[in-house]
């Protein structure tokens, strides 16, 4: 698959490595390519171009910028290049304000989700929450005592979750799918609870599993 990731930090690098390693094409896209430059020494194939470049390459897009900035992002990556695409949407609505004990401030409320506020803005494009709640060092088929770690994800296109859920299965993931768009209300505050343990007691080595009685 052609994936295009919108984002230069640490996860568009985390999950632009698992795509590669798995076989895909991979763009990444930023503002300023000088960013990349040591990525790009290290994965030959990664290609890097602007944001429009970006989306107008991905048969999958990726999300991975600052929630705060996600909105502009998409819309210098140009709404035409993402109409009808799954996007993956890693991003979680981390306001500026400084944590409090450990706990995250969000800029969104419990009601309204930041992947409903890109939804919205961006009808024709096929959002799926995933990869927001964990860090990006276990992004890519990380190896738990306990098994295969679940992802959430919700959106409102069965085919982008089909997508998504296909690339969790290469990543190594089980795929909880918790519905439409307003399941990440539930999905992004999960982010502040994976993040506690590593802002209080510098503890990352965990992910979250859904357990069933069969
Ligand atoms: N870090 C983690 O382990 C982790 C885990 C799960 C989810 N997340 C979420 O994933 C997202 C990416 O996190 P990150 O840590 O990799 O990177 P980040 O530092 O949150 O974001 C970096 C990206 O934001 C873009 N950006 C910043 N200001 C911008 C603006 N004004 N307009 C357009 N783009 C702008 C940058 O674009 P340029 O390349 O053009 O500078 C860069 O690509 C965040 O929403 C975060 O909450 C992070």
């Amino acid at each position: 698959m052609k994936v295009g990731i919108l984002g230069s930090g640490d996860v568009a690098k985390a999950l632009a490595g698992g795509f590669l390693r798995h076989g895909h094409q991979v763009m990444l896209g930023t503002r300023d390519a000088a960013k990349l430059k040591d990525f790009a020494a290290q994965h030959r194939r990664a290609q890097i171009g602007s944001f429009v470049d970006t989306a107008k390459f991905g048969e999958l897009i990726v999300l991975a910028v600052k929630g705060t900035v996600a909105l502009d992002a998409l819309k210098a990556a140009g709404a035409p290049n993402i109409a009808g695409k799954p996007v993956m949407d890693a991003t979680n609505p981390i306001a500026d304000a400084p944590p409090a004990n450990g706990v995250l401030r969000f800029f969104t409320d419990m009601n309204l989700s930041l992947m409903e506020r890109l939804q919205s803005a961006f009808p024709d494009a096929h959002f799926v929450k995933a990869f927001n709640s964990v860090g990006n060092a276990l992004m890519v088929n990380p190896q738990f005592n306990g098994g295969k770690p679940t992802m959430f994800i919700c959106g409102n296109d069965d085919a982008a979750k089909r997508t998504v859920r296909g690339i969790l299965d290469q990543f190594g993931w089980e795929t909880a799918d918790m519905g439409k768009a307003e399941a990440a209300r539930a999905i992004e505050p999960l982010c502040m609870l994976w993040l506690i343990p590593g802002l209080l007691r510098n503890e990352w080595s965990h992910a979250f599993k859904l357990l069933r009685q069969e």
